[in-house]
């Protein structure tokens, strides 16, 4: 795989164009690409230029591993990307290198770890039975994205990051502005510029603090001189984004199971296998729409007999890697006794999801609460009419009619 000898030409560029996707569709593009060979070069439909992408699991696992490969390189650069409004911002940890890396993330470490995130486990079990209390108060049919899949993730992470119950409606404004681009550029960067301004001031009131929640680790490790004002403030608003993944990973998740009767069934019939069906669930889902954050080369490097340049931006599909079928055999086959189940869906490397843990444990209680307590759950409308997100950087359901 890795070889120092360049034999091969640079492939083709091709133009990777945004498609609002339904269902859990894979890419029919990213299918392509990963059919012309083990690195290819895109197009995307904002910033400038091409880059490479590499598709298989061994390669994005070297990539996403590899110093030599820079998220801080990427700030400043316009790299072709999928999102139009993307400003990569500095001291962000998506775009610091190792050590700074390393020291940003163990800032907020005690948050993430599976102890800080099992104390959150009663509360937010109460929030979702509180949740379902209501659903089944009103009755059939409702839309489980407006009455779980949403307000839960943003009251967990709000938790976790000290958010008051007042701030959260602003919270879940800005995340949502910032992370589609239907509502404008201009909103985009008033909701970024606005969270930032929240957390600054929320952290200033904390330093010092010995809170267990995020804002009061950051107000701390700001008193202590461990990061700056400036790097507390870049480390809240990825964590408080990222928390509403869950909310599309899920709504996937139950899409899935509610047209795959059989994978329902199973896992109403088998509680033991939920945990593994799950992690199954995760490699399969298309999360995101193309490709995430690149990486730029720091030297030139050869792979697969093609030489990448220093200075060449260079993006890994997580997607991708995860239908592998040297490592998935018949990757695109929803296989509950899967094992081992390597999967890459949190990413790989330094930058593997801070919250995966906590996507994890809500994840778990979603799925429990809503197979036990509501039995007769299912779509309340054939699957062909449940809107998907259009103009989204993470897919998932708008809406999930059910009944049950
Ligand atoms: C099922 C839900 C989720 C999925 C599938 C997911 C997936 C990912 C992936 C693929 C990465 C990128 C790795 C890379 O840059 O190479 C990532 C990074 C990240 N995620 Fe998640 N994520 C989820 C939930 C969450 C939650 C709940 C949080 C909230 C705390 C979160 C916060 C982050 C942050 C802050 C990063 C950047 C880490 C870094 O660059 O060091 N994610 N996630």
């Amino acid at each position: 795989m890795t070889t120092s000898e360049e034999t091969m030409a640079a492939p083709p560029v091709r133009h990777w164009p945004a498609l609002d996707l339904s269902g859990v569709d894979f890419d029919p593009v990213l299918t392509e690409l990963m059919r012309e060979g083990p690195i290819t070069r895109i197009q995307l439909p904002n910033g400038e230029g091409w880059a490479w992408l590499l598709t298989r699991y061994e390669d994005v696992r070297l990539v996403t591993n590899d110093p030599r490969f820079s998220r801080k390189e990427v700030v400043g650069r316009p790299v072709t990307r999928l999102a139009p409004h993307f400003i990569p911002q500095a001291d962000a940890m998506n775009f610091v290198d190792k050590p700074d890396h390393a020291r940003l993330r163990r800032a907020v470490a005690p948050a993430f770890t599976a102890r800080g995130i099992e104390r959150l486990r009663a509360g937010a079990r109460r929030t979702l039975d509180a949740a379902v209390d209501a659903l089944l108060r009103d009755g059939p049919p409702a839309d489980l994205i407006e009455r779980v899949l949403e307000p839960f993730p943003i009251t967990v992470i709000c938790e976790l990051m000290g958010v008051p119950e007042a701030d959260r409606e602003d919270m879940h404004i800005w995340t949502q502005r910032i992370l589609s681009s239907t509502h404008g550029i201009k909103a985009s960067e008033r909701a970024k510029l606005d969270m930032e301004a929240y957390f600054a001031k929320a952290i200033a009131e904390h330093r010092g603090a010995d809170g267990e929640d995020v804002i009061s680790l950051l107000g701390a490790a700001v008193g202590r001189g461990d990061i700056s004002e400036a790097e507390a403030m870049a480390l809240a608003g990825p964590l408080q984004i990222g928390g509403e993944a869950v909310t599309n990973n899920t709504g996937q998740m139950f899409f899935v199971l509610l047209t795959r009767p059989d994978l329902l069934d199973r896992m109403r019939s088998e509680p033991a296998l939920r945990p593994q069906a799950l992690e199954e669930l995760l490699r399969y889902i298309p999360h995101r729409n193309a490709v995430g954050l690149s990486r730029i080369a720091t030297e030139d490097i050869v792979l697969h007999g093609v030489r990448i340049r220093a200075g060449d931006p260079v993006y890994v599909s997580y997607l991708a890697a995860n239908r592998d079928p040297d490592v998935f055999p018949d990757p695109e086959r929803i296989d509950f006794d899967r094992a081992p189940n390597p999967h890459v869906a949190f990413g790989y490397g330094a930058h593997y999801c801070a919250g995966s843990t906590l996507a994890k444990l809500e994840t778990e209680l979603i799925v429990d609460t809503l197979l036990d307590r509501l039995p007769g759950l299912r779509l309340a409308v054939p699957p062909g009419e449940v809107p998907w997100r259009r103009g989204a950087l993470i897919r998932g359901p708008e809406a999930l009619p059910v009944t049950w």
